[in-house]
């Protein structure tokens, strides 16, 4: 297998995806609260640090999601036919994967969709080597934007599978469309496995995006050092300095990068000044009680068949249809 060929194909625009790239940043600088779209954390750098996050004694999703899929991948796969596609949104390593793959890899085309062409392209190269039998069709594509799937992928019946709780990095209200999309994506007889982080104590959430050997830190830092070499950026790393918080009224952690002094930034040939203590925030990881998340997926026509949860309530593993 070709591999370099195979995503080739499947390859944005590179000039269009820088383009985006710099009006997306510009506009998220020019706020009154200054602001990054967190899907721009994942260069080659940004997710091979995120694998290392999911690795921190204090980064428990992973791990609990991990046991929870061990232990339902049986129920889960019962309801894959042959030739159905196995749709991953945001698959990154696609480690998890493989506790389904191991199961359905002779009769399932495997489609994993991810912004990090480095990370699909680490991935699939694993995937083949221990799946010869499985049919990967990559796809480097924003999922917010996907439409339905490309060319002859479209139409035929599709299982999706959205682990990580990467569903929690969007706003309830763009998660419910996120999810309404999937429903249409994945057409009328179509099934989602969707990981979910539940509400827990405050001291476990930020300790797990504040870890002590400073890797999340190094994960929220690397997105200027991503902004200085694509886009032109004059960041100084060392004026700032990772910051996560809990934010109880909204649910959700907020990762920050705040401005150790007052200076001058330039970014795509605009200036932009930051006061001392002045944040850019950078991430939103939304957490849910189990009740909530079953609302917001019945609000946006899915139906939930089953979750399971860790004997400590985690983590949510909910299968839709
Ligand atoms: N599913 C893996 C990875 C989660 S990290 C796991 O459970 O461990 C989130 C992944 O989603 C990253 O690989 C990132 O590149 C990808 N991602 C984030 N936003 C995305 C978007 N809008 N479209 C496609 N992929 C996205
Ligand atoms: C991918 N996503 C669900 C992770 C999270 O937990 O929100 C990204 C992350 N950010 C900091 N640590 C991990």
């Amino acid at each position: 297998m070709d591999f370099a060929a195979t995503l080739e194909g499947f390859k944005n625009n590179t000039a269009e995806v820088d383009d985006r790239f710099c009006r997306d940043v510009v506009k998220g600088l020019s706020r009154t609260q200054k602001e990054l779209p967190c899907r721009y954390f994942y260069d080659a750098r940004g997710s091979a640090l995120f694998e290392a996050i999911t690795r921190l004694p204090e980064y428990y999703p992973t791990r609990t999601e991990t046991e929870i899929l061990r232990s339902c991948a049986e129920d889960l796969v019962a309801d894959i036919a042959d030739g159905d596609l196995f749709v991953e949104f945001g698959s990154g390593s696609s480690l998890k994967t493989e506790l389904l793959l191991d199961r359905v890899c002779g009769r399932v085309v495997y489609v994993p969709i991810d912004v990090s062409e480095a990370a699909l392209a680490d991935a699939i190269v694993r995937l083949a080597v221990r799946y010869p039998e499985l049919e990967i069709r990559p796809l480097v594509a924003d999922f917010s934007d996907l439409a339905a799937l490309p060319g002859d992928l479209a139409g035929q019946r599709a299982v999706g599978f959205f682990p990580g709780s990467t569903i929690g990095n969007l706003a309830p209200e763009d998660a419910g469309r996120l999810l309404s999309r999937f429903k249409r994506v994945l057409g009328k007889e179509g099934q989602l496995i969707i990981g979910v982080d539940l509400k827990k104590s405050p001291v476990t959430l930020v300790r797990a995006y504040d870890d002590a050997a400073g890797v999340t830190a190094a994960f929220n830092l690397n997105l200027l050092t991503r902004i200085n070499r694509e886009l032109g950026g004059t960041f100084d790393l060392a004026s700032f300095q990772h910051e996560a918080i809990y934010n109880s009224e909204a649910g959700r952690i907020e990762m920050h990068l705040v401005s150790r002094r007052a200076q001058d930034v330039k970014v795509c040939g605009r200036p932009f000044h930051f006061r001392e203590g002045e944040t850019i925030h950078t991430e939103n990881s939304y957490k849910y009680a189990a009740a909530e998340f079953r609302a917001l997926a019945a609000k946006a026509g899915w139906t939930v068949k089953r979750v399971w949860t860790d004997d400590n309530d985690l983590f949510g593993v909910f299968a839709l249809g």
